[in-house]
């Protein structure tokens, strides 16, 4: 492990700073710990529901001048709604930031981002839009309007008319997936790199226009993690472990592992399922 690995991993506890919802499904979560406020937009963290589970969560903001982090969380199972009960003072454990972050690549840039996964993708927008890069076009997808998040924020970083919404049932902006509004801005507007975050279906999709295309592709990939490390491989996908590969890979990388990647992934006792 690496030094830097062996201090990152280092249980921390910390209070609920601040609590918002920002859908019927998703709340975002604020405390203070030093280590993870350092996080790039692609980072992950462990955190821990005391009592419950250890789950990872994106970072999808920080102020690294008061070590503030901020984790978008979408109620789906045991300790997303614990986590969802909880309230300013809490305790909850900390472990990161964890693996590979987006590279910040210059340019004219498209963001694809479905469900909650458009979180770390406005980490990503601010950064960019801090360094001024060129341009920056957000393509978005939910099922429905209310699901759709930080509109607001996107609308900030990339310019209002560079962020394109999809909804599965046309509550806002075209109706369909963000893959298929994807495809479409992909056929008439070349990008000199495509970032991607959010259902697997949907990041296959986009990574198979990107190749079509000939555009340089990153993705966030999700799979079910215990030690975050390295160690355990319940994370695994082709030769690689998600949490110390990833969760961020390139083109290049995913291209291996076509086979799997948007095919099935392994549950907890290491059975396949279909995605
Ligand atoms: C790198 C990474 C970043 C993530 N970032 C976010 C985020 O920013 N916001 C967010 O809401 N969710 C995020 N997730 C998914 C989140 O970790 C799971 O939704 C959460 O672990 C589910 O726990 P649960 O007990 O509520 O649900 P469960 O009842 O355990 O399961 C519900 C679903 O979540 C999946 N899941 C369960 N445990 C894990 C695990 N340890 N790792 C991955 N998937 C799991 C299961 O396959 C199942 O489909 C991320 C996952 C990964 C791997
Ligand atoms: S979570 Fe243990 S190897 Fe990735």
């Amino acid at each position: 492990m690496s030094a830097w690995l062996t201090v990152t991993n280092k249980h921390r506890t910390t209070r609920i700073l601040n609590v918002e919802t920002v859908s019927p499904t998703v709340k975002t979560f604020t405390f203070m710990d030093g280590l993870c406020a350092k996080a790039k937009p692609g980072q992950f963290l462990m955190l821990w529901i005391p009592g419950v589970d250890e789950i990872p969560l994106s970072v999808f903001h920080v102020d690294r001048e008061r070590a503030l982090v901020y984790v978008a969380v979408k109620r789906v199972g045991e300790a997303t709604k614990a986590l969802h009960t909880m309230k300013v003072g809490d305790w909850v454990g900390v472990r990161g930031p964890f693996g590979k972050n987006f590279t910040l690549r210059g340019g004219k840039v498209l963001m694809v981002g479905g469900g909650v996964g458009i979180a770390p993708l406005t980490f990503l927008a601010k950064e960019l839009a801090d360094r001024k890069f060129s341009k920056t076009v957000a393509v978005v997808g939910a099922k429905t309007k209310e699901e759709l998040i930080f509109l607001d924020k996107l609308k900030r970083f990339c310019g209002e008319k560079n962020v394109l919404a999809a909804t599965e049932d046309g509550s806002y902006g075209v109706k369909g997936l963000a893959s298929t509004l994807a495809e479409s801005v992909m056929t008439q507007e070349g990008f000199d790199v495509v970032y991607a975050c959010g259902p697997e279906p949907m990041l296959r999709a986009v990574l198979d226009y990107a190749e079509k295309g000939g555009f340089y592709f990153e993705a966030s990939l999700e799979r079910l993690m215990r030690c975050a490390i390295g160690i355990c491989g319940s994370c695994v996908i082709g030769g690689y472990r998600v949490c110390r590969d990833g969760p961020v890979f390139n083109i290049h990388q995913l291209k291996t592992v076509k086979g799997e990647f948007g095919v099935w992934k392994r549950d907890f006792n290491g059975k396949r399922i279909p995605l």
